[in-house]
């Protein structure tokens, strides 16, 4: 199995912006929200990265993410209230999330 370069991976897909303070950076519909902040310079909390913390968790306040693993570790009410985990879902739109410790690199 060939594993892809980075050049190789789809190009930007999704945008995904980040209240209150208007960062935003793109998802390529591959990687997860997280990781997608990371190549862009946008740090989101995180801590585990494999969906079991909950450090990474905030709102998802618009958008459709897919989770990359099955069970991540949001309760179906949480789910509901809008709360996400960016370090296993991957964006299937264009996302607006509230993280207010989201910072700049
Ligand atoms: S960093 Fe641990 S659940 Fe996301």
């Amino acid at each position: 199995m060939t594993i892809p370069h980075s050049s190789d991976l789809p190009a930007v897909k999704h945008h995904v912006s980040v209240l209150p303070d208007g960062l935003h950076f793109a998802s390529n519909g591959v990687d997860s929200v997280l990781e997608s902040g990371l190549r862009a310079g946008v740090e989101l909390p995180s801590s585990c990265r494999n969906g079991t913390c909950r450090e990474c968790m905030c709102r998802l306040v618009s958008g459709k993410v897919r989770y990359r693993i099955d069970w991540p570790g949001l309760s179906a009410d949480e789910k509901d209230e809008g709360w996400f985990l960016p370090c296993v879902a991957i964006a299937q739109s264009d996302l607006l999330i509230e993280q207010p410790f989201a910072q700049a690199r």
